[in-house]
């Protein structure tokens, strides 16, 4: 379990005493998050769920109130009640419509939730997580010993479901409530599917974990969350797994040559940071090259000099997902066991304002050597991982994916819910793909076309931050990384959309989603050991 107490190592920084002028480090306490570990225990049954004892049983249903023995059995034993609310359209089975009833007659779970699964032609993994998430989310109002799952199509031929639904289910509750006193979703202390499949929990429970780690340091605001607190956490969490990590300080920043990166940096109070995690692989992939990914972790993005708007500005606290996607899909394949080696990076600064700010025409040298023309200090995320996108290339990895929540302009493309994919790697983009439709996460991707190359050559120096204008700037900020990645395989994913959230949706609180966390915990797997 782990504390999100701000430390008393953090106690120099001034912006922290200031806050709280009358407390110390050490003797304030006052709204600390809650431990956010994921800690609900999941139990599988093959009890008939009607006779178990369960604070809520979650029942799904579909609209024509087909497919489900159990629901059919649940009618039979409310003497054919539910079948006539269905029809009668009082309780819906459309996608992730809930309905609530307490006290039923004649079962033993004291509260019954019937959760939509749509039209069966329509299901998939990502229509079953969402459907487990909503039910989950929809009874944890309250704090519950035992919420049941019953009644999910789900089939030991597609594994894929099963863990849909335990995954949805365990982080359906997982909210950005941290600060409050008074929570509004709860957790349950243990969650039970009910199947007569022999159901292992492992894996669900590790890409659960995974996802609720990711929302949990991207919910934290960025007095809280920060480069060196960014590292602490990780690392608190990560020990007992068999990840090994490695911290870049300022000072081997500047040893590194770490220009673009430090510059980005350079105006905060809260100094940068370059974590590094490894997972070893297991003896069937040991010897292969590691994959690596690559996390942009801005810890507040303020634009900069190019300071951007009070609205724009408001969720920059989500400018580290990448980054934090990045840590849980580590943690997520530690838990696993997945074959392959992969290496994770995220380069952690805060983009901040001062007399020491990086200022517009700079001209930085990266890591690489090429030289940057700066155009906008708002286009930071880049100049970042210009120079972790290098020290990755540097380890060798057969292939790069990098996460960041770019650019805006990727949101413009394809809305709040989708990721844009990009890189220069066919077969790379075809195995994320493959595996988002697995998980059911939703992933297009943009067009690399050579046209946009010239776009981000400078007359000044080797490149430029920003493209001609704003059109097709996810497109232009990817060739700005293309150009570090030299020839290895490299995908890039902007998740500026899909990350964070500003509406609650029915499956997830507002705030941090923890999304790709299960797509590319199931590429890694997919790989395995195989050479690719
Ligand atoms: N962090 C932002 C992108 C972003 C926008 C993330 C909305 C999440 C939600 C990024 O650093 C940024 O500011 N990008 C600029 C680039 C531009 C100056 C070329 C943008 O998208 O406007
Ligand atoms: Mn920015
Ligand atoms: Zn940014």
């Amino acid at each position: 379990m782990v504390s999100l107490a701000f430390p008393q190592r953090y106690a120099h920084y001034a912006t922290y005493r200031f806050a709280r002028p009358n407390t110390t480090a050490a003797n304030w306490h006052g709204g600390e998050p809650e431990p956010m570990t994921l800690d609900t225990q999941l139990t599988i049954s093959s009890q008939n769920p009607f006779q178990t004892e369960l604070d809520v049983l979650v029942v799904a249903i579909s609209p024509e109130f087909t497919g489900s023995e159990l629901a059919t059995e649940l009618d039979a034993l409310l003497d054919g009640r539910l079948s006539k609310l269905v029809s009668s359209g009082v309780i819906s089975g459309e996608t992730n419509k809930s309905s609530t009833w307490h006290l039923p007659a004649k079962i033993k779970p004291l509260t019954v939730v019937t959760i939509g699964l749509g039209k069966p032609d329509r299901l998939n993994a990502g229509v079953l997580f969402r459907a487990a998430a909503t039910a989950i989310k929809q009874a944890s109002g309250r704090q519950l010993a035992r919420i049941g799952l019953a009644g999910f199509p789900c089939s030991r031929d597609e594994p894929n479901s099963t863990d849909a639904v335990l995954i949805g289910g365990l982080v359906g509750a997982i909210g950005q409530d941290l600060y409050r006193e008074k929570k509004s979703l709860f957790p349950a202390k243990e969650l039970v599917f009910f199947t007569s499949d022999e159901v292992s929990t492992k894996r669900a429970e590790a890409i659960a974990t995974g996802i609720a780690m990711t929302r949990n340091l991207v919910n934290q605001p960025a007095n809280h969350m920060f480069p060196e607190s960014f590292v602490d956490q990780t690392l608190e969490q990560i020990a007992g797994t068999n990840l090994q990590s490695e911290v870049w300080d300022t000072d081997r920043l500047v040893a590194e040559r770490c220009e673009t990166m430090l510059a980005v940096g350079r105006a905060s109070d809260k100094p940068p940071r370059l974590l590094i995690l490894r997972y070893p692989g297991t003896a069937a992939g040991k010897s292969l090259p590691p994959i690596a990914l690559v996390g942009k972790g801005v810890t507040f993005d303020s634009g900069g000099l190019s300071i951007k708007p009070s609205d724009g500005m408001m969720t920059m606290k989500c400018d580290m997902a990448g980054g934090a996607t990045v840590v849980g899909t580590m943690m997520a394949i530690a838990k696993m066991g997945i074959d392959r080696p992969v290496i994770a990076l995220v380069g952690l600064v805060e983009n901040m304002i001062s007399g020491s700010a990086y200022k517009l025409g700079d001209v930085l040298r990266s890591r690489a050597g090429k030289t940057i023309e700066i155009h906008n200090t708002d286009a930071e995320g880049r100049l970042v991982l210009a120079d972790v996108l290098d020290v990755a290339v540097e380890l060798s990895p057969s292939h790069i994916i990098d996460f960041a929540t770019l650019t805006g302009a990727c949101v413009v493309a394809l809305g709040n819910d989708v990721g844009g994919l990009m890189g220069n790697s066919e077969p790379l983009q075809q195995l994320i793909r493959q595996a988002a439709d697995q998980v059911g996460e939703y992933i297009w991707p943009l067009p690399m076309y050579s046209i946009f190359d010239e776009q981000v050559q400078s007359k000044v120096a080797d490149l430029k931050n920003v493209g001609d204008g704003r059109w097709g700037g996810a497109i232009t900020a990817a060739k700005f990384l293309e150009q570090f990645v030299g020839d290895t395989p490299w995908a890039h994913i902007d998740l500026a959309g899909p990350a964070f959230a500003d509406k609650p949706k029915s499956w997830c609180d507002a705030g941090a989603t923890g999304y790709f966390v299960h797509t590319i915990a199931t590429l890694l797997e997919n790989l395995g050991s195989k050479q690719v």
